[in-house]
């Protein structure tokens, strides 16, 4: 059988970095506040020449570069993004232009912060049925363009940033000793939609429209959500809880992450959080908290892996995989 095996994976973040005190100047916040409820102490802002594909771009060939490949062995690439470049073509062709591909082909996936979830999930189905050999995963926002900046209960919470990973079809005895993919979970419900969604669009107002969010509402829903999808995921795997090396989260915020890995009964320690330095980057957050996992030595070769989000729609979803 075939499996999708992770070769690389690279991050990307803008050159702004942002500390929790300087929204005390833009809102009524405080340091003490934006840490105590998220854990957030800072996120990096997109300066204005740098967009989702930029960052994107830099992100994927920061993946290349630790896969060994280059762009002319990708033939796949999927982009998690609400923030996309324009909105149409897909910020993926852009990307795929900027990489100097010309074979191939390449789409932006929209599920919010679950994005990079349901995209490495659609490489590999895509890499399982034959369709492309070798994907590039990339999760890329610029979350800053959206917010209101008037807002405290929502701006002091998101940042920009990207993560991307190459997936590689790869023949396997499929069983779980073996690398790559071996189970996912998603799911979505509309029913969600006003607790967390953006108030504007082309078909709609014509404008971009902010980012709006019942905080309470999500935090409700959120370890709920996770824990069912990831539980889903370990049994279709046939793996426990207790084997994983390491739980890659969205990251939201560290109450939800420390919730959701307590209910499911994994050790902090195995726990890989980023949420402190990046704020919540949406669909960027996992590849951003893998890649840093990965650099720091953490995560290695053979490892078992469960990615998980939780955001707009809802949309929620795991990934079980071999490193
Ligand atoms: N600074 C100071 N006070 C604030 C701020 C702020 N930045 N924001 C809100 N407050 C106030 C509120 O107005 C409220 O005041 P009140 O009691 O006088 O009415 C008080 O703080 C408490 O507010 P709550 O909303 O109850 O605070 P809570 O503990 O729920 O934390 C938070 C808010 C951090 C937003 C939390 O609810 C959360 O993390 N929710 C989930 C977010 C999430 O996971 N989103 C999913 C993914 S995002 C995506 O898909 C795009």
């Amino acid at each position: 059988m075939i499996r999708s095996v992770v070769r690389g994976v690279g991050t990307a973040l803008p050159r702004r970095l942002m500390k929790n005190a300087e929204f005390e100047e833009l809102v009524d916040t405080s340091d003490e506040w934006i840490v105590q409820r998220t854990g957030i102490t800072q996120r990096y802002i997109a300066s204005e020449d740098e967009t989702t594909a930029s960052l994107g771009e830099a992100a994927a060939r920061a993946a290349l570069d630790n896969a060994g490949l280059t762009p002319a062995d990708i033939d796949l690439i999927i982009l998690a993004t609400s923030t996309p470049n324009n909105t149409f073509p897909a910020t993926a062709v852009e990307i795929q232009e900027r990489l100097g591909i010309h074979h191939g082909f390449a789409f932006d996936m929209q599920a919010v912060c679950s994005g990079f979830v349901y995209a490495v999930t659609s490489a590999d189905a895509h890499l399982r049925t034959g369709l492309a050999r070798r994907a590039l995963v990339i999760g890329s926002e610029t979350f800053s363009r959206i917010l209101d900046w008037t807002d405290r209960t929502t701006c002091v919470l998101f940042g920009d940033g990207a993560g991307a990973i190459v997936l590689e079809a790869t023949e396997s005895e499929g069983t779980p000793a073996d690398r790559g993919i071996i189970a996912a979970s998603l799911r979505s419900d509309g029913a969600h939609k006003e607790k967390l969604f953006v108030d504007g669009g082309p078909s709609t107002t014509g404008t971009v429209g902010h980012l709006r969010m019942e905080g309470k509402e999500v935090f409700k829903h959120a370890v709920g959500m996770i824990t069912d999808v990831v539980v889903d995921a370990l049994d279709k795997g046939g793996i426990g809880a207790d084997d994983l090396d390491w739980f890659v989260p969205h990251q939201a915020n560290k109450r939800i992450i420390d919730a959701s890995a307590k209910k499911l009964g994994i050790d902090a320690d195995k726990v890989v959080v980023t949420v402190h330095l990046h704020g919540n980057t949406s669909a960027a957050s996992v590849p951003l908290a893998l890649g840093a996992a990965v650099a720091d030595g953490r995560i290695k070769q053979g490892d078992l892996v469960l990615l998980e989000a939780m955001g707009g729609g809802f949309t929620w979803g795991a990934v079980l995989l071999r490193w």
